[in-house]
């Protein structure tokens, strides 16, 4: 699996699989067929409530922890007390280090939260920071009053939302896309482009969209439970898409996101406080 360089010099894997509402036991196969395919990177959350069902798929798929990179999420609702809530997920995920722990929402106390994150780096649980969903505003007021940088964000990105503006801004901070494939969106999966490009590649328009990711520098981390389309899903590195067709791809940008957050949104999620250890 190729790896791409983060700024502080720790390397992650370019693609992986996404458990974004995936049922414990359906998360748990996802895992196991996703490595024996070949995926290092495993994308989870608090919130997913399949943690305990990821880190059981880890052990189960016989790899040992230092070869998978895992990668998780605090809910705003652990921010207040997030160095016990960096404690429990470990513990959920039954490992001693996170590679990547991301703030999942922009809401609540999320500076201490950040602080609290830094920490765990000090401490050697977690190798790398990162956030999720926050807007440039927040970054900068992030970055103003901490002091490990991140080195990823996990962002909605696709061919219609390419997070163009981001990557421009903070070019040493990596994109980590989430909906790469439109949340399954079959409008963008079979837009006329990547039914040509399939057809030349002799690829599906899902591996189509997930190299023109790779391509763009981001890393992508599709969500599945069926077999044939996490296989399908990681072999897209046989094949380069030209430059005229990345500029065929980017007339898709429509500026147009499937999730907007709203204020009442983002109170929502503040509201939301499961007890994340009640996970199967
Ligand atoms: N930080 C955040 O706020 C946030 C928000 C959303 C998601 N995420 C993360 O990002 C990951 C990806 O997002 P997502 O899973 O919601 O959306 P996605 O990866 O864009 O799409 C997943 C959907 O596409 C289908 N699919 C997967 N591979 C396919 C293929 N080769 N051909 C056709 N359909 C395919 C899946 O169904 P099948 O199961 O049938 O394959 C599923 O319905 C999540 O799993 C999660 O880890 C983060």
């Amino acid at each position: 699996m190729k790896n791409l360089l983060l700024n502080n010099n720790t390397k992650i894997p370019v693609a992986g699989i996404g458990t974004f509402l995936l049922e414990p036991d359906d998360a748990q196969k996802a895992v196991i067929s996703a490595v024996e395919n070949g995926y290092t990177l495993i994308d989870t959350a608090n919130a997913y409530m399949n943690e305990k069902a990821v880190g059981r798929g880890i052990k189960q798929s016989g790899k040992s922890r230092e070869d998978l990179y895992i990668s998780t999420k605090l809910w705003p609702s652990v921010y207040k007390d997030a160095d016990n809530a960096v404690e429990q997920t470990l513990k959920r995920l039954d490992t001693d280090y996170i590679d990547l722990l991301f703030l999942h929402q922009p809401v609540g106390d999320y500076i201490g939260a950040y602080k609290a994150m830094e920490r765990a780096v000090e401490n050697g649980k977690v190798k790398s920071l990162g956030l999720s969903n926050f807007s440039v505003e927040q970054i900068d007021e992030i970055i103003s009053k901490t002091s490990i940088r991140p080195s990823v964000f996990q962002v909605e990105a696709h061919p219609y939302f390419p997070q163009n503006e981001l990557k421009k801004r903070y070019p040493d901070i990596l994109i980590m896309a989430w909906y790469p494939l439109g949340h399954g969106d079959k409008k963008l999966i079979n837009e006329e482009i990547f039914k040509k490009l399939a057809e030349k590649y002799k690829k599906t328009c899902a591996q189509i969209i997930l190299r023109w990711h790779t391509q763009a520098g981001n890393i992508v981390i599709p969500g599945s439970k069926n077999p044939e389309h996490i296989k399908e899903n990681i072999n897209i590195f046989d094949f380069t898409l030209t430059d005229d067709e990345i500029a065929e791809i980017a007339r898709l940008d429509k500026n147009i996101r499937y999730y907007n957050a709203t204020k009442e949104g983002l109170e929502g999620f503040l509201a939301f406080a499961p007890d994340f250890n009640s996970q199967k």
